[in-house]
C-alpha cells in the first residue's frame, strides 16, 4: 500500500450525507486502523462560517452511536474546517493552504502527498467545485502521490444531462481520478455475487435461460420520502434507486465471466450487459405513488412523481435472450428488504406432481439481517412419500456470528484511498444506464405515464402483482 501523507477533503461538511455516512464511515476506518494519525488529515469544507469546533460537535453524536470515547476525541482531532463558496478562489486557496500545511508538517518530504476529494454536495455545484480543485488544490508533490475526487448519484436526470455533467467533468479529471460512488457496489452480499457466480461449479452451468425461468431484483422501504420531498420528487423511485442501484445488481447477475478479477475487465463485462438491453415496454411497466405523498410541503400538488415502479427488462444476448429481469423498488411498502430472487423452470417430467408447491427458488437477501437461501423440494420426512418445499438455508448472522460485515460507505471508501474502481461505476456503464430509462422517464416527465394510487403500508398497486404473473413468477410460500 501506497504510505505518505493523506488528505481527506469532505465538501459539503455541515451536510446530512456528511455527517450521517462520510464521517461515521472515515471514523469506521480510523478505529480499525486503516487511517493512522500520523498520516491523515481531514477536512470539513461547506460554506457555513462555523468554527473547527462546531463541526467536531455537529459530527460527534454521529460517531460510535453518540458515545464519547477516546477514539472519538482522537478523530475528532484530525478534523479541520474551511469555510468558502463553491465558485470562488478565495475559499480553495484557503483549503489549498490548509492541505500543504498538514502535508508540510507531516511528511512531505519523504513520501508522497495523496489528496481525496468527497463530494457531500448537490450534482449542481459539481462543475464548478471541479475546475476550482483543479485550479487551486490539486497536489503538487514532485514525490507523486495523486488528487481523485469522489462522486455521488444523481449524476444528470437523463442521458444528455448526465454527457454533459460527464464532460464537464471529463475535461477536468481522467477516469482513473474520479470514483462515481454507488452504494449498493459496497453491500456484502453485493460484493459477493461474482463469487458465488464463478468460483461454484454449481452455478457455472445453470446459469442461463435454459434452467432459469426469472429473476426479480427488489427494494422495498418502509418509510416513505420524509424530509426528501422535495429532492425527491424532481428524480423518483426510477432515477433514484432502480437506474442505479437495482441496475448495478442486474449487472453483476447477469454478466459474462470476465477475464479476471481486475476492475477494468470486471467493468468491461458489465458495460456489456447494457448494452445487450431491449427498449421498455410501456406495458411492462407499473408505476405507483403512494397517497399522503402528495402532502409534503416541498412536493407540488399535481406531481406526477413514481415512488413505486415494477418493470421488465430484457435482455438480447444468448444467456438471457427471453427471461425477464423483473425490477421492483417502491417507498412506504409493507416492508424494509432488498433482495434478488432467481426463480428456476419447472421440473420436466415431474412425477412427483409437486410442482405445486412451488419452484426451486435462489434468494439472496442483502438486507435486512444478509442471507440466501435455496427453495428446494424434499421427501416429507415419515413414513408417506410426499413432498414438501424446504430450503437450504445460510444466513450469516447464524453462520459468522460475531463477524461484523462493514457499512458499504465504508467500504468504498477505502477503496478509493487504495485506489481500486471495481466497485465503482465507469463513465462508460454511466452512459449505458441512462440510455436505457431515458425513453421512459421522459414519457413520465410529459405526464404520458402515470402512476397509481397506492395505500401506504400496502405491497404497492395490484397491477404490480399483475405484471408479475404475467412475466411468469410463480409465487411460492413465504414470499
Ligand atoms: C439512496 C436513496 O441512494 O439509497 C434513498 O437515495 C434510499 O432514497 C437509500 O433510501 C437506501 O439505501 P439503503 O442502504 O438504506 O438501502
Amino acid at each position: 500500500p501506497e504510505t505518505g501523507c493523506l488528505s481527506i477533503i469532505v465538501l459539503g461538511a455541515s451536510g446530512d450525507l456528511a455527517k450521517k455516512k462520510t464521517f461515521p464511515a472515515l471514523f469506521n476506518l480510523y478505529r480499525q486502523g486503516f487511517l493512522q494519525s500520523n498520516e491523515v488529515h481531514i477536512f470539513g469544507y461547506a460554506r457555513t462560517k462555523i468554527s473547527d469546533d462546531d463541526l467536531r460537535g455537529r459530527i460527534r453524536g454521529y460517531l460510535s452511536q453518540g458515545k464519547e470515547t477516546d477514539e472519538v476525541s482522537e478523530f475528532l482531532q484530525l478534523i479541520k474546517y474551511v469555510s468558502g463558496s463553491y465558485d470562488s478562489g478565495e475559499g480553495f486557496t484557503l483549503l489549498d493552504k490548509a492541505i500543504s500545511e498538514h502535508e508540510i508538517s507531516k511528511n512531505s518530504t519523504e513520501g508522497s502527498s495523496r489528496r481525496l476529494f468527497y463530494f457531500a454536495l448537490p450534482p449542481s455545484v459539481y462543475p464548478s467545485v471541479c475546475r476550482m480543485i483543479k485550479s487551486y488544490c490539486m497536489n503538487k508533490s514532485d514525490l507523486g502521490g495523486w488528487t481523485r475526487i469522489v462522486v455521488e448519484k444523481p449524476f444528470g436526470k437523463d442521458l444528455a444531462s448526465s454527457e454533459q455533467l460527464s464532460s464537464q467533468i471529463g475535461e477536468l479529471f481522467d477516469e482513473p481520478q474520479i470514483y462515481r460512488i454507488d452504494h449498493y457496489l459496497g453491500k456484502e452480499l453485493v460484493q459477493n455475487l461474482l463469487v458465488l457466480r464463478f468460483a461454484n461449479r454449481l452455478f457455472l452451468p445453470l446459469w442461463n435461460r435454459d434452467n432459469i425461468d426469472n429473476i426479480q431484483i427488489v427494494f422495498r422501504e418502509d418509510f416513505g420520502t420524509e424530509g426528501r420531498g422535495g429532492y425527491f420528487d424532481e428524480y423518483g423511485i426510477i432515477r433514484d434507486i432502480i437506474q442505479n442501484h437495482l441496475l448495478q445488481i442486474l449487472c453483476l447477475v447477469a454478466m459474462e465471466k470476465p477475464v479476471s478479477q481486475k476492475p477494468e475487465h470486471i467493468r468491461d463485462e458489465k458495460v456489456k450487459v447494457l448494452q445487450s438491453m431491449l427498449p421498455i415496454k410501456d406495458e411492462e411497466v407499473v408505476l405507483g405513488q403512494y397517497e399522503g405523498y402528495k402532502d409534503d410541503p416541498t412536493v407540488p400538488n399535481n406531481s406526477n412523481t413514481p415512488t413505486f415502479a415494477t418493470m421488465v427488462l430484457r435482455i438480447h444476448n444468448e444467456r438471457w435472450e427471453g427471461v425477464p429481469f423483473i425490477m421492483k423498488a417502491g417507498k412506504a411498502l409493507n416492508s424494509r428488504k432488498a433482495e434478488i430472487r432467481v426463480q428456476f423452470k419447472d421440473v420436466p417430467g415431474d412425477i412427483f406432481r409437486c410442482q405445486k408447491q412451488g419452484r426451486n427458488e435462489f434468494v439472496i437477501r442483502l438486507q435486512p439481517s444478509e442471507a440466501m437461501y435455496m427453495k428446494l423440494t424434499v421427501k416429507q420426512p415419515g413414513l408417506e412419500m410426499s413432498t414438501v418445499q424446504s430450503e437450504l438455508d445460510l444466513s450469516y448472522r447464524q453462520r459468522y456470528q460475531g463477524v461484523v460485515i462493514p457499512e458499504a460507505y465504508e467500504r468504498l471508501i477505502l477503496d478509493t484511498i487504495r485506489g481500486d474502481q471495481q466497485h465503482f461505476v465507469r463513465r462508460d456503464e454511466l452512459k449505458a444506464a441512462w440510455e436505457i430509462f431515458t425513453p421512459l422517464l421522459h414519457r413520465i416527465d410529459n405526464g404520458e405515464v402515470k402512476p397509481i394510487p397506492y395505500k401506504p403500508g400496502s405491497r404497492g398497486p395490484a397491477e404490480a402483482d399483475e405484471l408479475l404473473q404475467n412475466a411468469g413468477y410463480v409465487q411460492t410460500h413465504g414470499y
